[in-house]
């Protein structure tokens, strides 16, 4: 059989009718596509029995026109291999184009586009998010997940997919899948749910955005904890919500202070188990505080269970949820931290008269989760991966948690404060007065050390000097070397 070449064609129109011959049609539509950059130097293009067969016309115009590009420099051939866009295009070739194209990318700022459209800051890496290593956050130990009996299960759903799963599914996500959540959710989380209530979703993320959209209005109040989770904040300004920073202790959100300052609150967005990023676990009086305020307000609680699986001291704390005999909470949970980010699966526990709504507005965002992973997962749950891979890291992170500790009692001794070291993959030192953490982390960053400042993490105007510090990817062993790097990144500027 003829090998079928990989070479895309790129979109050329050919008018029959029109008084432009055919082969100046192609000519001209190569010329401009190379000319605006939308074909690369070197890159193939199709034979011209392709191109004449895609466009239903016959080779001879074809030829012409791929003459014409050869005598002009625009195409190149090399023998046995096909023909391509010339490879060394002078600039001055395409200088008077390229440049209308840059004033039109420099315009393109000035331009129209929706109001809330406006409403983020434009998206920037900052440079502690730039790098993988020592203390970045969020970052799993990546090296032991347990890759050949994931790629196993991988290889056994690629082989012979049934035609459901590669069609669409429905808007919740895979029925196998949901079940298997549910009974991880009602045994280690102490959730109630059955799987009717369950969503999968591209992670917690996409789980903020749906349940903001179905429960909060343009202006809706909705408090959040300060300091808190930046990317809630994002999802409720996004929605033109008026945001009320509520403050947090040890204890957790201040629920008294909450119904000081809004009592009318649509709803709470707290992560009760491990609050982010200061770590206090929601005390018990609290949480009945926080559910009576809204049953009595009819407002919604948003618990973000992110990272509950991993606590060292004592039992993981049971879900909030779980609490809740009115049906006020919703519950997101993810597998982000559990497996790792880029799988981009969370869920969400719905209240069951909310099913409705939710699955409305999520089918009209981008109709359902994407099959292959789920089916993937499932099987990593039901054959005992996943609670075993649970259990192995949360030794691990506890030796990582506990050699960070101790190193930077070792290298600081009183002058850093630690705070929430009790649970998950990542604590928090507070700084001493006059040093401005922004400044220090973009230090730091070019010195490939990633400490995410602790102040961006506060709405309002008295932030906390501070970092969070993962300690999920380091190895206990290599935890004296990255807080000896910290050490002396703080030491030479004199102030610690
Ligand atoms: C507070 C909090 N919630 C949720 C997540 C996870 O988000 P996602 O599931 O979108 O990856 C994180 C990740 O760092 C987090 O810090």
């Amino acid at each position: 059989m003829r090998k079928v070449p990989s070479t895309l064609s790129p979109v050329i129109a050919v008018d029959r009718k029109a008084a432009k011959p055919l082969h100046k049609q192609i000519y001209d539509a190569y010329r401009d596509k190379i000319v605006g950059r939308n074909l690369d130097a070197g890159q193939q293009i199709p034979s011209s029995r392709a191109l004449a067969v895609e466009l239903g016309i016959s080779r001879i115009p074809v030829l012409t026109a791929y003459a014409q590009l050869l005598a002009e420099g625009y195409f190149e051939t090399r023998t046995g291999a096909g023909t391509f866009v010339c490879s060394s295009l002078p600039d001055q070739f395409t200088s008077s184009e390229r440049n209308s194209i840059r004033s039109a990318d420099i315009c393109s700022g000035a331009r129209p586009v929706a109001r809330r459209a406006l409403l983020l800051p434009r998206y920037e890496r900052l440079p502690w998010f730039r790098g993988l290593g020592a203390f970045s956050v969020s970052q799993p130990a990546f090296d032991q997940f347990p890759f050949q009996t994931w790629s196993r299960i991988v290889a056994r759903h690629s082989r012979n997919p049934h035609a459901s799963e590669l069609h669409y599914g429905g808007p919740l996500g895979s029925e196998q899948l949901r079940e298997a959540i549910c009974t991880y959710l009602r045994t280690a989380r102490a959730v109630r749910c059955d799987s009717s209530q369950v969503m999968i979703v591209t992670g917690s993320q996409q789980a903020l955005e749906i349940t903001t959209r179905v429960l909060l209005d343009t202006r809706s109040p909705a408090w959040v904890e300060e300091p808190g989770y930046w990317l809630t904040r994002q999802v409720l300004t996004a929605a033109s919500c008026r945001l009320v920073p509520i403050p947090v202790d040890k204890e957790g959100l201040d629920v008294a202070d909450g119904i000081k300052r809004c009592r009318k609150a649509k709803a709470a967005f707290v992560a009760p188990s491990h609050q982010y990023p200061l770590g206090a676990t929601m005390s018990a009086s609290r949480r009945l505080q926080l559910l009576d305020w809204a049953q009595s307000s009819g407002s919604w609680i948003i618990e973000d269970d992110y990272d509950s699986e991993y606590r060292f001291g004592s039992m993981p704390i049971a879900s909030l949820q779980g609490l809740d005999h009115n049906s006020c909470v919703i519950y997101i949970g993810t597998f982000s931290k559990t497996l790792f980010p880029s799988l981009r699966i969370g869920y969400v526990v719905i209240p069951k008269d909310l099913v409705d709504r939710f699955v409305a507005v999520r089918h009209a965002m981008d109709i359902g989760p994407p099959h292959f992973f789920q089916t993937v997962l499932t099987d990593f749950m039901n054959e005992g991966h996943f609670a075993r891979h649970i259990r192995r890291m949360r030794l691990l992170y506890a030796q990582r948690r506990t050699a960070l500790v101790d190193s930077l009692k070792k290298e600081f001794g009183s002058a850093l404060g630690i705070l929430g070291a009790e649970a998950g993959m990542h604590l928090v030192v507070t700084l001493p007065r006059g040093l401005r953490d922004q400044q220090v982390a973009e230090h730091a960053a070019r010195e490939k050390l990633w400490l995410w400042p602790l102040s961006p993490a506060y709405l309002g105007n008295r932030p906390r000097q501070g970092f969070i510090l993962g300690f999920g990817s380091t190895p206990a062993a290599a935890m004296p070397q990255a807080v000896r790097h910290l050490r002396n990144l703080l030491g030479p500027q004199g102030r610690l």
